[in-house]
């Protein structure tokens, strides 16, 4: 019997209308376009302004795309799991308001948390129930209202950030497609760099946590950044050697969006030309779990069966990891 693998066989993605420019960003901070774009890479970003509505609002309308596009059933899907930084409230799960709203009656459902990792952890997540044997159908989504735990008077973290969700299904496969290799990190000595210090079990909300902007991300960008370089670089060029590929084998690299200095540090590494590097950064910004999903439905076109794709992410905590994935199909 040939060993079932986990294959990507949908995506999907929602973004909001609103378009943040720098130029606009410029008239909040002390910034302005050239310093935004030489140092991140970043035009402009999607920022979520309906009235009363989170991140479900955006997971949703993504699993719908990608449920419209490849004509399936809602009631087929067995699982769905959220990858989500900004859950739309501490307790009840996204991911189990988001299923109701698709209408995937026949599945549970869970949120799962690795900050700007999310999804690429919860890519090893779904490609696992697949493998066992044990669901058929797992939707991950990957989603984000940033805009949500932003400053807007810090100019160093809100440039960076914006808003999007992306989705994608998991399913058995039997031609060897889909989920080929991982290597997942994590390092909690991170967590002092990169953070939002207050609502949660160390520091509930109080009038001192609101009136010091302590439910607001704070970042220290440099020391981020020499991590990020560093470990996404090296996760993905273990990809590479562990599994003997050249970077001639290699299709696409799809790197988390975090800042454009990251992912082309990444690339040089692996050797990888600029033209397989997926990138919307300049569109987007960082919408933290969507970015990897967000890379997958805007270069979907472009990908056929049996491409090599290697995922890298960096995020808060610190996580980290690479995944290597065949393609398993044409659009
Ligand atoms: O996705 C999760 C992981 N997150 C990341 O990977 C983010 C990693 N970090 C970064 O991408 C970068 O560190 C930033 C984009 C956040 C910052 O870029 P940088 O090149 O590291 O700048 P810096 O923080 O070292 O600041 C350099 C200068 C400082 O001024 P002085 O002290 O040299 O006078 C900052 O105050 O740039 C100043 N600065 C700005 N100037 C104009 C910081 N932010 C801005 C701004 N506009 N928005």
């Amino acid at each position: 019997m040939s060993k079932i693998t986990a294959a990507i066989t949908a995506v999907g993605k929602y973004l909001p209308d609103y378009i943040l420019t720098n130029k606009e960003l410029a008239t909040l901070v002390e910034t302005n376009d050239d310093w935004i774009t030489s140092r991140t890479g970043i035009k402009e970003r999607r920022i979520l302004k309906e009235p009363n509505q989170g991140t479900s609002f955006m997971a949703v309308r993504a699993a719908k795309d990608l449920l419209e596009k490849s004509n399936i059933d809602a009631k087929e899907i067995d699982m769905v799991i959220v990858a989500t930084a900004t859950p739309d409230m501490p307790v009840a799960s996204t991911a189990v308001f988001t299923a109701t709203e698709i209408g995937a009656t026949n599945a549970f459902a869970y949120d799962l948390q690795a900050a700007c990792s999310s999804f690429l952890y919860g890519m090893s997540t779904a490609a696992s129930y697949i493998e066992s044997g044990r669901y058929k159908k797992v939707l991950l989504i990957g989603a984000d209202k940033m805009s949500s735990i932003i400053d807007y008077t810090d100019r160093a973290t809100c440039i960076i950030f914006g808003d999007g969700a992306g989705a994608v299904l998991f399913e058995p496969n039997s031609d060897g497609m889909g989920l080929q290799d991982e290597y997942l990190r994590s390092d909690g000595s991170g967590r002092e760099f990169l953070k939002i210090e207050a609502g949660g079990s160390i520091l509930p909300a109080s009038e001192d946590t609101l009136k010091n902007g302590q439910h607001f991300v704070h970042q220290e960008g440099k020391t981020v950044f020499k991590f990020a370089v560093s470990n996404m670089a090296d996760v993905a060029e273990k990809m590479l050697t562990r599994n003997q590929l050249t970077n001639d084998d290699i299709s696409w690299l799809v790197p988390h969006q975090a800042n454009k200095r990251i992912i082309e540090a990444t690339a040089k590494r692996v050797n990888i030309d600029a033209v397989k590097v997926m990138m919307n950064i300049h569109k987007y910004g960082n919408t933290t779990s969507a970015t990897l999903p967000l890379l997958l439905a805007d270069y979907e076109h472009l990908l056929k069966k049996g491409d090599n794709l290697i995922f890298a992410a960096f995020g808060g905590g610190f996580t980290w990891g690479a995944i290597y994935l065949k393609w398993a199909y044409n659009s």
